[in-house]
């Protein structure tokens, strides 16, 4: 199983990270895709990737730091993006539940960060919050669905769900979980198997049982056993697809397998 979202270059996860990968190998999670949020996370994610063969990296600029990215800072990540242990840029897109960046610049990141993945020709991680709508257009308008990759912590509606997946994976988190999460669990019956990821977001969005405490990368089996749960599945295909799901959703992971010491 490998976790498709998880910010191991959070300051809150690199604390322990040694003691934190054991326990995530110890619960069979083989890998995990590092996303970066802002530059100097970006620069971590891509220095774990280099340090830890279980681990890749995506750079991008969060919406919430979107007013962040200037042109020394795109510069920063097309230099990023070609580090082998990058697999796609992210994450990225528009978060209007918090506004942390005004909407313009929100925008106007999306943008550029979609041209960076053209131009790199990477997959890319998106982030939505209250704002599927702006996302798909946006994503219409700079031909973002060919780039292909995931839409993390998906929670859109099961129809919606099922069209975005034409074109990238759906993320699947320790939402699912929580009881009040129907419309997840919807979408996630919605959406065929080939189209599903399981990641974490740690550190945040903990499943039930831990919900509450600190998320990392071993609590990704109650995630899927949940989704094994809600589609009727066995856990050992839950696991199999959504394994293989994550090397179609960025390739580069295949390519580079083992090219790294550590
Ligand atoms: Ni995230």
């Amino acid at each position: 199983m490998i976790d498709a979202h998880a910010h191991l270059n959070d300051p809150r996860l690199s604390a322990d990270l040694p003691d934190l990968l054991a326990r995530m190998r110890a619960a069979g999670v083989e890998g995990a895709l590092v996303v970066g949020y802002d530059l100097p996370s970006s620069q971590r994610a891509v220095a774990l990737a280099r340090a830890y063969p279980s681990l890749r990296a995506a750079v991008g600029i969060h919406p919430h730091d979107s007013k962040d990215l200037d042109a020394a800072a795109l510069d920063a990540l097309r230099v990023l993006a070609r580090e082998p242990a990058v697999v796609a840029i992210g994450e990225i897109g528009l978060d209007y539940h918090y506004d942390h960046s005004p909407r313009p610049a929100q925008r106007e990141a999306f943008r550029r960060q979609l041209a960076l993945a053209r131009e790199t020709a990477l997959p890319i991680v998106i982030h939505e919050r209250e704002a599927e709508e702006e996302v798909r257009a946006i994503l219409d308008a700079e031909e973002g669905w060919a780039l292909g990759g995931s839409w993390h912590c998906c929670s859109v509606d099961a129809v919606s769900a099922t069209e975005i997946a034409r074109h990238l994976f759906i993320g699947i988190a320790g939402w699912i979980t929580f009881p009040k999460s129907e419309h997840i669990r919807a979408l996630a019956r919605a959406v065929p198997m080939e189209r599903l990821l399981i990641e974490t977001d740690a550190p945040y969005i903990t499943p039930v049982p831990f919900r509450g405490r600190r998320n990392e990368p071993a609590y990704l089996p109650y995630t899927l056993q949940m989704l094994a749960e809600v589609t009727g599945k066995p856990a050992g295909d839950v696991e199999q697809s959504t394994t293989m799901n994550v090397r179609r959703a960025f390739p580069r992971w295949t390519l580079d397998e083992g090219g790294y010491d550590g």
